[in-house]
Order: structure tokens, then sequence, then C-alpha cells
């Protein structure tokens, strides 16, 4: 089994090409690049408004491809219809293909739930794949399982709820102790960072990855001026977690069990999930190519 050390890569979590130009004009590196449906949409329907242009989301992710050459994260919604219970392992399975064969740098994005992990195991780690909307250390014990690439803990989100940073802390060093012991090679990805503290804290603990808003970002700039560009770097030079080269495979030898999620564990999954479709139905975002 071969160690290797490396850095805290730094992740920009937006779907906006605008963005990426914002970020280069001030010459901030672009490790990766994280998108959901709520930050598409948003684009989509600037784009719509300011250029009086339709556009899909697929045409978002040319342009992000065009401007970047970082791997991507493009999510799945695993539905015809946009509604939580109609999710079907068959639609993440079509999705994921799209989403793979489409370019070798996007990564299929896959909400922590039941139907995805099927869907994974089918896929049998042929693409890969980004576990996000990740509140509970068994849903990260699933992302290990189903040989996730990454996994996303929503740190922001989980302080936002209980109003304490210590419960989101908790996670993310529980989810990087324990896959240290494993000698697991899943990739944890800091998500959901709301300031600067977050980031730093992702960071402090070795985070493989931080991805952050622009609000944040933009924070930064008018807290630190151009002093923010050498935070960001020295996030950069910060030590990840040990990691293995790896011989891991996936042993999908668990489930999905809401029963081991606290009750405001699987409130915050539920409610992403609902978002995230909501965001997506309100501009037609769609993974799967139209039915001619
Ligand atoms: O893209 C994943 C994640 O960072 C989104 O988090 O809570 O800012 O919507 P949030």
């Amino acid at each position: 089994m071969q160690h290797y050390l490396s850095m805290v890569l730094f992740s920009v979590d937006t779907a906006d090409p605008k963005d990426v130009l914002w970020l280069r004009e001030r010459g901030i590196p672009i490790d990766k690049m994280t998108t959901n449906p709520t930050s598409k949409s948003k684009v989509m329907k600037r784009i719509r408004d300011e250029e009086g242009r339709t556009v899909s989301s697929f045409d978002v992710v040319d342009m992000l491809l065009d401007l970047t050459d970082c791997p991507i994260s493009v999510e799945t919604l695993g539905t015809p219809d946009y509604r939580p219970e109609t999710m079907d392992p068959d639609i993440f399975v079509q999705e994921a293909e799209t989403i793979g064969k489409y370019d070798s740098r996007l990564v299929v994005k896959f909400p922590l739930v039941a139907p995805a992990l099927v869907a994974a195991r089918a896929l049998e780690g042929m693409y890969p794949v980004n576990f996000t909307l990740c509140f509970s250390a068994h849903q990260a014990d699933l992302a290990a399982d189903y040989g996730g690439t990454y996994v996303s803990p929503f740190l922001g989100r989980i302080v936002a709820e209980l109003e304490r940073d210590d419960e989101a802390e908790a996670l993310l060093r529980g989810i990087i102790e324990k896959y240290g012991k494993d000698l697991c090679s899943t990739k944890v990805l800091a998500a959901s960072i709301r300031n600067e503290e977050q980031l730093m804290m992702a960071a402090k603990y070795g985070a493989d990855v931080v991805t952050v808003p622009m609000n944040v970002i933009r924070d930064m700039y008018e807290a630190h001026g151009e002093g923010a560009l050498a935070i960001i770097q020295d996030v950069r030079l910060r030590r990840s977690r040990r990691t293995v080269s790896s011989l891991w495979r996936p042993t999908y030898s668990k489930d999905f069990n809401y029963s081991e999620m606290q009750p405001w564990q699987r409130e915050l999954l539920d409610a992403g999930v609902r978002t995230f479709l909501d965001d997506a139905r309100s501009v037609g975002y769609s993974v799967l190519p139209k039915a001619a």
C-alpha cells in the first residue's frame, strides 16, 4: 500500500462563466469546479434575462469546459418529473453515462440517497463520482463503500440548521479520520462553505478539496484586498489528509438506512434533494437529451 502526500485543492462552487472570468482576472487558481441545479438554474436565468437567449444545462457545461481545464462536477437528478418519490436508479445510470461520456473532465454528482447508490453499484466505477448532500457519517461510509471518488459533506447547512459549528466540524473530522484509518481512497470535498472561518477549518483538518462559493471569495476580497489571494494560496499549500494510492475497491456491503441518521440529518438531506429538484424544475434543467 503506497501512501502519498497531497495538498488541499481549491475548488469553486459556481456554474457561472462570468465568475470564472472574475477569478481569472485576479489570478485565483481553480483546481476544480462544483456545480449543482441551484447554481446552474441561476446562470440559465441570468443569461435569459441579460442576453435574451435560452441555454440548456449542457450549454452552461460547454461554457465552463471552454474557460477552464479542471474537473467539473455535474449533478444528476434521477427523476423524470423532478419529484424525490420518483427517483429511479435507471435514470441515475442514464444520466451518469450521459455526463461521463460527454467529456472526460466531468465528474458525475450523485445525491447520497438510496436509488443513486444502486446506480453507482450498477456503474461499477465506470465514471468518477462525487457523492453530494452528505450530512452524516452513515452516508460518508456509503460513499466510500460504493466507490465514490469524492464525498461532499455540507458543512454550512449543518451549521445554519443547528446554529453551532461543532457538529459540522465533528462530521468532517470523523470522515477524515475514518477514511484515513480504513485506507480509503475516497476524497473528502468540504462543501457548502459559508465563510472564511469554515474554509480555514476544512483546510486545517486536511480536507482533500474545499469548494468555495463566490460570495465567500468576494467577502475575502472585501476583507483582505489582494491579501485574499495569498490566503487562498496558503490554503493550497496545506497538506491534506494522507491518502493511499489505492488498492481500495468498492464493497457494496451496506444499504442506505434512514434510521442510521439523526432526524436533523434526514431533514437536511430531504430538504437538500427537494431544493435541487425544485431549482432544476424552475428552468427545465435536464441531464438527459430531450426526446426528439
Ligand atoms: O455544490 C455543493 C454545495 O457546496 C452547495 O452548497 O449549501 O451553498 O447550496 P450550498
